[in-house]
């Protein structure tokens, strides 16, 4: 058994690992343990729930009338394919490191304490601003349902104003309050609203395809891939693509580079798959559930994402598309406005879930990053009564209702990408990793072609990532930097690891 005791690899502790036993046996501390409730169909339903959100609902137009024109059907499945090389990697993981924290924990037991960290940082990055990015979506699908009922809500408080550049989204701070308290309350409740969403989500999305495919027109598909553009600003334009301002291109859209550049953006419409990792210690059977529920959410969001970009574009020129709700307005556009009310509803209702789930899976990163001390054991506590991660919840509820209020969609949605796309990273490497390391622990699902698969993966993350703007490489290193300073001023010392390696050193 000394094999399974924790390890300290030199460097003073930072590749220190936990094992995946010791991972295991923390989730069965009774007042800081989970309750077992969910299936693979949950994990499905609840991946899906997630995953259908702002990307799909909001994001298309804006990329098909900037970025790719019609051709923004490939740049989902360009996004959809790098998502399915990761997705491999993480069923593995996710059926080897079966508890709470998503690519935290799986790094954890394979890469090392700060490679851990690192990555747990980054997830509480990519979900506290992918939910306040939802709630800013789903506030404007509010806030126009409220207009045909001929309420408005004053300029000061329907959020950040073109003109103005300020203003507080009243409506995006409300719901992700009203979600932290449904969180805090338990699982199970969220769950079942979930499912009835998520079937209205889904239905609204099969009616743009179906009753949309009636209304494409050849012409608007010419040109598919309409001919690249130069962008204004010069090379040094910070805004522009990583990979443009690297090699000294002149900053373009469209062309074949704008369909990379669009789904680097459209990445965001897949984001959430790797969460249903995050409710490991809340899966009755972990080992064979994760896999099918990571896989199959992805599988089903490819195929409705492609068909639905290439349907509204087929509907409505793309150089007309509109930004805030381009599903719903290209209805209303070809004269059909009882089908754009019904999509407006629906992605009001179905952004919520995205929301909610975008919420529980951050505050299920934080509470294992703080079971395992690098963060303040006390945000791992769980209710007496709700047996629910409460401080956690509240905590980082709070702060992303604030962030909600004051923030805008477009350069949050890029920050978010970039954050998943390094998570991605790392656990394509941590596969490898772990099978060398640990040969041993049983895997029910195993990634094909390792190591040629995983590397592949990362180098397509890699890809994305240089395809989003040096501004939002530049907002990431500063969450970083800011993340490293708290490792070596708090995590390292408190960490529970530490207390293990010094009596191990002993
Ligand atoms: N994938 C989710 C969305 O598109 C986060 O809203």
């Amino acid at each position: 058994m000394s094999d399974h005791k924790t390890r300290s690899r030199g460097a003073g502790g930072y590749f220190r690992t936990k094992t995946v036993e010791q991972s295991i046996r923390d989730t069965e501390e009774p007042d800081h343990a989970l309750t077992r409730s969910l299936s693979a169909l949950d994990l499905t339903v609840f991946g899906v729930g997630v995953v259908i959100g702002t990307g799909i609902f909001v994001l298309t137009g804006a990329v098909a009338k900037e970025a790719a024109g019609p051709a923004v059907a490939i740049s989902f499945a360009v996004a959809g394919l790098v998502c399915g090389l990761a997705a491999l990697c993480y069923a593995e993981f996710a059926s080897t490191v079966p508890v709470a924290g998503s690519a935290y924990t799986f790094s954890y037991a394979s890469l090392g304490e700060l490679p851990a960290w690192i990555i747990g940082w980054d997830l509480v990055l990519e979900m506290a601003l992918g939910c306040a990015v939802v709630a800013v979506g789903w506030s404007g699908y509010i806030r126009s349902l409220l207009d045909n009922a001929g309420w408005n809500l004053p300029q000061a408080l329907s959020g950040t104003s073109q003109e103005t550049g300020f203003g507080f989204d009243l409506l995006a701070f409300l719901l992700v309050l009203a979600l932290t308290a449904v969180l805090v309350a338990g699982m199970k409740l969220s769950a079942r609203v979930t499912s009835v969403v998520v079937a209205i989500k889904v239905g609204v999305v099969l009616v743009v395809i179906v009753v949309g495919a009636f209304l494409i027109k050849a012409e608007n598909y010419r040109p598919f891939i309409p001919p690249a553009e130069e962008t204004t600003g010069g090379g040094s334009d910070i805004g522009a693509p990583l990979v443009q301002l690297l090699f000294g291109y002149t900053p373009s859209t469209f062309g074949v580079m704008g369909i990379f550049t669009a789904a680097a953006i459209v990445f965001f419409a897949f984001i959430g798959f790797d969460i249903v990792a995050t409710a490991a210690e809340e899966t009755r059977n972990p080992q064979r559930d994760l896999p099918r529920g990571i896989i199959g959410t992805l599988i089903i969001c490819t195929v409705l994402y492609v068909a639905v970009s290439a349907v509204v574009t087929g509907m409505q020129k793309y150089t007309l598309l509109s930004v805030d709700a381009p599903l719903a307005d290209a209805f209303k556009e070809t004269g059909h406005p009882f089908w754009a009310g019904l999509i407006s509803f629906g992605a009001a209702v179905g952004l919520t879930t995205v929301c909610m789930i975008l919420l529980l899976g951050q505050t299920r990163v934080f509470f294992a990053m703080s079971r395992d001390g690098l963060l303040p054991r006390t945000f791992s506590k769980v209710h007496p009564h709700f047996r629910t991660p409460y401080r956690s919840t509240i905590l980082l509820g709070v702060a992303a209702a604030v962030i909600a209020g004051f923030t805008s969609i477009s350069e949050l949605a890029e920050l978010v990408n970039i954050g998943t796309l390094f998570a991605f990273v790392v656990v394509a490497i941590g596969v490898v990793v772990l099978r060398r390391t640990r040969p041993d622990l049983p895997r029910s699902f195993r990634t094909p072609l390792v190591p040629f698969l995983p590397a592949v993966s990362v180098l397509a993350s890699l890809w994305l990532m240089l395809n989003l703007s040096g501004e939002t490489w530049l907002r990431f290193l500063i969450w970083m930097a800011a993340g490293f300073l708290i490792y070596f001023l708090y995590g390292r010392r408190n960490s529970r690891m530490s207390a293990t390696t010094d009596r191990l050193d002993h």
